[in-house]
């Protein structure tokens, strides 16, 4: 995985939202950097994902974990700032869940990502190819 916040890191006081956040490691790593006055989200579509942090999370005000898809169960304008780590690659409607992101960003908002770029045509047979999509 990349570092999401490389360009733009969560503020104090920031309300962050993480895309498919797996364990957590960049929603607890926002909750540092947005601190008490500030909160920091994870949504994933995996129940066994969110465990773990969830676990975690107990002791901590200003972090929360939610099972959800794409279709993200938050107000319009909820968020300062959004973030994806490897997971846009892994949604088949990428047009709907960047309409999602855009919704929950308040104006202003500001949406980070690391992911995988395609920079040369990927041969069919690869694309078809299950396994390959896996390894
Ligand atoms: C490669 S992992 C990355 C996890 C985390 N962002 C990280 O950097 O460690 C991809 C995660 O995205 C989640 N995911 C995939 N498609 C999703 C979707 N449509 N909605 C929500 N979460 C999704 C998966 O359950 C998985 O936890």
């Amino acid at each position: 995985m990349g570092n999401p916040f490389r360009t733009q890191s969560p503020g104090v006081g920031e309300e962050v939202l993480d895309l498919g956040c797996g364990c957590g490691f960049d929603v607890f790593f926002a909750a540092l950097l947005v601190g008490l006055t500030g909160r920091a989200v994870g949504v994933d579509l995996t129940p066994e994902m969110l465990t773990w942090p969830r676990r975690h999370a107990k002791s901590m005000r200003n972090v929360q974990f939610e099972e959800a898809d794409l279709t993200l169960p938050f107000a319009d304008s909820s968020f300062n700032l959004a973030s994806s780590n490897g997971v846009l690659n892994l949604v088949p409607d990428k047009k709907t869940a960047l309409q999602e992101v855009h919704r929950v960003l308040r104006p202003g908002g500001r949406f980070v990502a690391a992911d995988l770029l395609v920079i040369e045509t990927i041969p069919e047979d690869v694309l078809s190819d299950a396994d390959a999509w896996s390894t």
